[in-house]
C-alpha cells in the first residue's frame, strides 16, 4: 500500500481491475475472483521482489567446491548465505529502474525474469527462497496476501492525510525477525460513492474485522 499511494496511478489502475473483476452486488472479493485479476499479481510480486520478508535465506553448506564464483574460490562446506534483498534489485537481472517499483515488469510474457513465477530456477526472483527448503507456507502466504489487498482497494478509496505528500511517505525499513517498515502507514479509507456495493460492505463490517483486515494500515478518519 505504501509504494502505491506513492505512485497514484499504479493504485487507480488496481481499483479498476479489482473493482472490474469482481462480480456486481458483491461485498467482498472471494477467492475465485482472484484468479482473473493480473495487475494484482503482478503488485504482490514486485511488492515481494523489492521488500522480501526475509531477505537473507536460510543458510546453505555448500555440497561441493566450486573454483569461480565471481572470482573466489568455495570450498566444499562453506556455509552459504543467499541475499534475495539483493538479487532482487540486481540490475543486471532487472535493468536500469530495477530500484523502482514497477508492476508492470511482472505484466511481460516474455519468459525472462519478468514472467516471476516464484519456482523459478534461475534464481533472479526468491522471496520464498528455492529447492528443497523454499518456504511451505508460499502458497499460503501470496494467497493470504493477495485476498487481503484485492479487499482493501476494493471496499475503499484511499488518499494521504491533509498535507502530507507522496514523497513525504518513509520507506525506510527495520530489521526483525522478519524485515518490514519502520514507520506505521497512515491513510485515509474513503468510500467511492459510484460504488454501491462497498458502501453496503462498509456499513456493515464491524471495527474488529476491520482492524484486523487491514493490518499495518491505520486509517485516521473514516469519513
Ligand atoms: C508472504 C509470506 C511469506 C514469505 C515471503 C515467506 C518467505 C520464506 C523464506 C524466504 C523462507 C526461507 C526459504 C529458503 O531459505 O529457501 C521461508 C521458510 C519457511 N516458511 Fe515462509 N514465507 C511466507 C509465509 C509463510 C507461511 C504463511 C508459513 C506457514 C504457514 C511459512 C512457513 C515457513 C517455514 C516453516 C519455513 C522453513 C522451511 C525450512 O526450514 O525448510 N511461511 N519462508
Amino acid at each position: 500500500m505504501a509504494e502505491m499511494v506513492r505512485k497514484p496511478r499504479l493504485l487507480a489502475k488496481l481499483h479498476a481491475e479489482v473493482r472490474s473483476k469482481t462480480p456486481k452486488g458483491q461485498q467482498a472479493v472471494k477467492k475465485d475472483d482472484l484468479s482473473g485479476m493480473a495487475y494484482l499479481k503482478a503488485v504482490v510480486k514486485e511488492t515481494l521482489r523489492l521488500h522480501p520478508p526475509v531477505p537473507l535465506l536460510l543458510p546453505r553448506i555448500s555440497m561441493s567446491s566450486c573454483d569461480d564464483v565471481n572470482g573466489y574460490a568455495v570450498p566444499a562446506r562453506t556455509h552459504v548465505v543467499v541475499n534475495a534483498w539483493a538479487l532482487g534489485r540486481d540490475a543486471r537481472s532487472w535493468g536500469k529502474n530495477a530500484e523502482e517499483f514497477s508492476p508492470e515488469r511482472f505484466m511481460a510474457d516474455d519468459g525472462g525474469a519478468a514472467a516471476g513465477d516464484f519456482k523459478r530456477r534461475d534464481f533472479q526472483f526468491l522471496p520464498f527462497g528455492a529447492r528443497r527448503r523454499i518456504c511451505p507456507g508460499m502458497n499460503f502466504g501470496v494467497a493470504s496476501v493477495e485476498m487481503m489487498l484485492a479487499n482493501l482497494v476494493y471496499c475503499f478509496d484511499w488518499e494521504l492525510p491533509d498535507g502530507m505528500r507522496e514523497e513525504d511517505i518513509d520507506l525506510t525499513e527495520v530489521f526483525g525477525l522478519s524485515r518490514h517498515r519502520k514507520e506505521k502507514l497512515l491513510l485515509v479509507p474513503t468510500t467511492p460513492r459510484d460504488h454501491a456495493s462497498t458502501l453496503h460492505a462498509r456499513l456493515i463490517m464491524p471495527r474488529g474485522r476491520l482492524d484486523s483486515c487491514l493490518g499495518n494500515v491505520d486509517p485516521v478518519v473514516a469519513t
